[in-house]
């Protein structure tokens, strides 16, 4: 695994993060050490679908990057029978993420598509997963998808959406914050490296709080969402048609 030095050299400005080659190169030590609970939430994701997925339906994953979350779905269902749809809007991650898919999943049906997750048409999915990436959204077109997800959905259907999040309390919101830096200094990164990529990411990354998820998520029209994880401010949630 190539690891992530993207921020550790001084620059003189800081640009907008974006999901270009260079990060999609060291996105698995990226994801791993800045995430808490990456790889929890990746592998307890399949075994979530594993109770979900109906045969001969849909799998979604929006915002797919490498196929993390395809690849564990696949290995806890086994299940030839799924169609699974793979989207992301970044050339060089749909790259990497096709023969990446191909290599360990080559017996099943994988599509992949580069495109913006809100033109996506939803058709008969039992699991819609949106892990890390409803908060790149602009927050105005964020219900929308939610409501397409929702109708895309069969009954019984799940959509497992994690994101980073804010809490309503400052005081709270910012000692999460400082928590989420110690977590990133205890993986290796420097003070620098943490401080470039904040300013890099805070206007890219627009995170909400769990109860405007959970309001949202009502909105359009699942019956129940539950919180599955937290570690720290980044969290998963599972909602229910
Ligand atoms: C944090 S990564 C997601 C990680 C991935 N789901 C996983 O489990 O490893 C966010 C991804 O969403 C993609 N993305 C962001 N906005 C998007 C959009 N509007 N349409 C499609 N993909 C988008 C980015 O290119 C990036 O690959």
């Amino acid at each position: 695994m190539k690891q992530d030095r993207l921020f550790s050299i001084a620059k003189e400005s800081v640009t907008d993060f974006n999901f270009d080659a260079a990060v999609a190169d060291v996105f698995p030590d990226m994801l791993r050490r800045s995430i808490p609970g990456y790889e929890n939430i990746i592998t307890m994701l399949g075994g979530l679908a594993r109770g979900y997925a109906q045969d001969n339906t849909r799998v979604y994953d929006l915002g797919c990057s490498l196929g993390a979350a395809t690849l564990s779905v696949h290995r806890h269902t086994r299940d030839l029978s799924l169609a699974h749809i793979c989207v992301d809007n970044s050339a060089a991650m749909i790259k990497r993420c096709q023969s990446k898919l191909q290599r360990h999943m080559p017996r099943a049906s994988v599509e992949l598509i580069c495109d913006d997750i809100q033109n996506i048409q939803i058709e008969n999915a039992s699991v819609v997963l949106l892990n890390f990436t409803l908060q790149f959204l602009p927050k105005e077109s964020r219900l929308r998808l939610l409501k397409t997800i929702y109708n895309g959905l069969l009954d019984g259907g799940v959509l497992i959406l994690s994101e980073k999040l804010v809490f309503n309390d400052n005081e709270v919101n910012q000692q999460f914050i400082d928590w989420h830096h110690e977590f990133k200094r205890v993986n290796g990164y420097s003070d620098l490296e943490i401080s470039q990529k904040r300013a890099s990411i805070e206007n890219v990354l627009i995170p909400d709080s769990f109860e405007l998820h959970q309001q949202r998520l009502a909105d359009a029209g699942f019956s129940q969402t539950l919180q599955w994880f937290q570690a720290f401010n980044f969290s998963s949630l599972i909602a229910l048609k």
